[in-house]
């Protein structure tokens, strides 16, 4: 067993030193059960409302704008889409393990993780806010020195809390945990992007919301395997949305609802 699995590390190592490892669609199409059409593997995190999130009216279903927006792309392009939910922190290793074809998540095209990865243009801008209960009065930066805040792990927020002085930061896994933490004292505050804090701090009249200066980009683009054959096609069907003003109907029906 042992042995097996130290044998599998290297046979694994030494393809991923090739750089030749083609597991996704890109590559190797999978034909999808009664459609016919290839399957598209999108990586993503639903804790993410409304971006992407379980949809307990729809039994769980992972929905959101992200989500209707890849469902538009693979449906122009031809492709079935199936969708893995996993942790935030673990996308950018799934693209480049070659398990799923693209991220959705919000996630921010940085300096650092295009080193690893490729992204698409910038289909959504946000702005990062402080999360906290009411009446805390924690609402800029320098009022957060010296207090427990949670962000989530791998997130730009993460790197945005290590700029700001003398915070006590705690990365936690999903921003649902980052809530709880909240609400049961745990922790001070959050720092969370702003459509996603305004949906939880209207579920929870409990705790407030303040919006921060941009110190980074913040804004979301769709992220690939370094050179994937899809990237081109993929910005190709963004901007035709954006264009036609199919990106802006589906910021209006997730971002404006009370
Ligand atoms: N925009 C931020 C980033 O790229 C946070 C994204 C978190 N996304 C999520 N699905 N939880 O780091």
């Amino acid at each position: 067993m042992k042995t097996f699995k130290s044998l599998c590390t290297i046979a694994l190592t030494a393809v991923l030193a090739l750089g030749t490892v083609a597991c996704g669609t890109d590559d190797n199409a999978n034909t999808g059960g009664d459609t016919g059409k290839k399957t598209i593997v999108m990586g993503t995190s639903a804790d993410y409302k409304p971006y992407e999130f379980h949809d307990t009216a729809k039994g769980g279903e992972v929905a959101g704008f992200d989500v209707d927006i890849a469902k538009s792309i693979a449906d122009q392009l031809g492709y079935q889409l199936e969708i893995k939910d996993m942790d935030f922190n673990g996308l950018i290793p799934a693209l480049q393990a070659g398990t799923v074809d693209f991220v959705m998540a919000g996630m921010t095209p940085t300096a650092e993780r295009k080193q690893s990865v490729d992204f698409s243009d910038i289909y959504y801008e946000a702005k990062n806010t402080i999360v906290a209960k009411k009446g805390a009065n924690l609402k800029t930066a320098e009022t957060l020195s010296g207090k427990k805040v949670a962000v989530q792990l791998g997130s730009i927020q993460e790197t945005a809390a290590k700029d700001m002085k003398g915070l006590n930061i705690v990365p936690l896994n999903k921003t649902g945990e980052i809530i709880q933490e909240i609400k049961a004292g745990r922790v001070d505050a959050a720092i969370i992007e702003d459509t996603v804090a305004k949906g939880f701090v209207q579920a929870n009249p409990d705790l407030e919301f303040n919006t921060i200066p941009n110190t980074e980009e913040a804004g979301s683009a769709i992220a690939f395997p370094k050179n994937s054959k899809i990237t081109a096609d993929f910005n190709k069907a963004l901007q035709g949305m954006k264009t036609s003003g199919q990106i802006d109907s589906f910021a209006k029906k997730w971002f404006d609802a009370e």
